[in-house]
C-alpha cells in the first residue's frame, strides 16, 4: 500500500507510514489498549508501538457491562488523558457504538473530535458493512484502524459467536471483509478471535498490518488490555492472554498494609510530617491562652 499519510520527520514519534514499514520489513507491532495519564506514560516509556484507547474502558474503567454503553463524551476523556502523556506511540481512539453508523458525515464529525482530543488515528469496527465509512474518514484525511472477527460492539446483538474462522464459509467471508477495508483505505485491520490458519492467510494475503488479538501466531502485530496482559482482575484467566504481572495481588496486598498500618498508628511516622518554625508555633499558643482569658473574663 503507498501511504497518503505526510511524515514530517518529527522525531521519534510513530506515525502510520512507520506502522507500514514495520510491515514491509516484516517487524512485529505491539499494541496496548490504555486508558488513563499515569498507566500511559509508563506504556509509552516501555516501547509500545501503538496505545488503543480501546471501547473496553467501558467495561475495566467505568464498570459497564458491554462496550455498546460508553458514549463520545466519555472515550474523549480518556482519549484526552492518553495523549497527554505519549510522546512516542501512535494514539489511536475506538469509535464507540453508534458515532460512526448514521452517516459519513456524522462520522467524521466524531473522527475530528477524536483528533482534536490528541489521537492519531481511529479504529471502527466491522467488515465490508463499514467500508463507506472507512473510505470516507480516511478520505477527510484521519488514518482508520479496522477491526473483524469478534465485534464486541455488534457480535453480542447477533449469536454472540466468539471465535471466527472455523468454518470455509466464515473464512472466506473474513478474507473478503479484510481486503474490502483495505480497498477502503485503512492502514490496518484488528482481528479479533479468528483462527489462526485465518488469519495468516490475511495477513499474507493484504499489504497493511493485521493486529491480532486472539488470533494466533501469525498475525503481523498484537493488542492485549493492559488489565488483562498486567492481570489487574481477579481469577480472571483468558487462554488468548498471556499475563505479565499480576497487580491485583500487588496492589490488594499494598493497600491492606496500608489499611493496617493506619488502624495501627504505624502510618504516618515522623518522617513523613511537615513542622512549622518554633517561635511561630509559641506564638499561636500565645495568642490562643489570651483570646481563652479574656472570653473567661467576657
Ligand atoms: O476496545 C478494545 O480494547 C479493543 C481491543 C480489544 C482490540 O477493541
Amino acid at each position: 500500500m503507498q501511504s497518503r499519510f505526510f511524515n514530517d520527520g518529527n522525531g521519534n514519534k510513530v506515525n502510520v507510514d512507520r506502522i507500514l514499514d514495520m510491515k514491509k520489513k516484516k517487524e512485529k507491532v505491539a499494541f496496548i489498549a490504555a486508558y488513563d495519564y499515569s498507566s500511559a506514560l509508563i506504556y509509552d516509556k516501555a516501547g509500545v508501538d501503538g496505545v488503543l484507547v480501546g471501547d473496553s474502558a467501558a467495561m475495566v474503567m467505568l464498570g459497564y457491562d458491554n462496550t455498546d454503553l460508553i458514549g463520545m463524551q466519555e472515550m474523549l476523556v480518556f482519549c484526552g488523558a492518553v495523549s497527554k502523556a505519549v510522546k512516542r506511540a501512535l494514539i489511536i481512539g475506538d469509535m464507540p457504538f453508534g458515532s460512526y453508523q448514521s452517516s459519513p458525515s456524522e462520522a467524521i464529525h466524531n473522527a475530528v473530535l477524536f483528533v482534536k482530543a490528541g489521537c492519531d488515528a481511529v479504529k471502527i469496527e466491522g467488515g465490508t458493512e463499514v467500508s463507506s465509512i472507512i473510505r470516507s474518514i480516511a478520505g477527510a484525511g484521519i488514518p482508520v484502524l479496522g477491526h473483524i472477527g469478534f465485534k464486541p460492539q455488534t457480535s453480542r446483538l447477533w449469536n454472540n459467536q466468539k471465535l471466527h474462522g472455523k468454518t470455509s464459509k466464515t473464512a472466506l467471508l473474513l478474507i473478503e471483509d479484510a481486503k474490502e477495508l483495505e480497498k477502503a483505505g485503512a492502514f490496518g485491520i484488528v482481528l479479533e478471535m479468528v483462527t489462526d490458519e485465518v488469519a495468516a492467510l490475511i495477513s499474507r494475503s493484504l499489504s497493511i498490518p493485521t493486529i491480532g488479538i486472539g488470533s494466533g501466531l501469525n498475525c503481523d502485530g498484537q493488542v492485549l488490555v493492559s488489565h488483562d496482559l498486567l492481570g489487574m482482575q481477579e481469577n480472571i484467566q483468558l487462554k488468548f492472554v498471556k499475563r505479565y504481572a499480576s497487580l491485583y495481588d500487588i496492589i490488594h496486598e499494598a493497600v491492606s498494609s496500608y489499611t493496617k498500618d493506619v488502624k495501627s498508628r504505624n502510618f504516618p511516622q515522623e518522617t513523613n510530617c511537615f513542622h512549622m518554625n518554633g517561635d511561630e508555633f509559641a506564638k499561636v499558643l500565645k495568642t490562643l491562652k489570651k483570646e481563652k482569658r479574656a472570653s473567661l473574663n467576657d
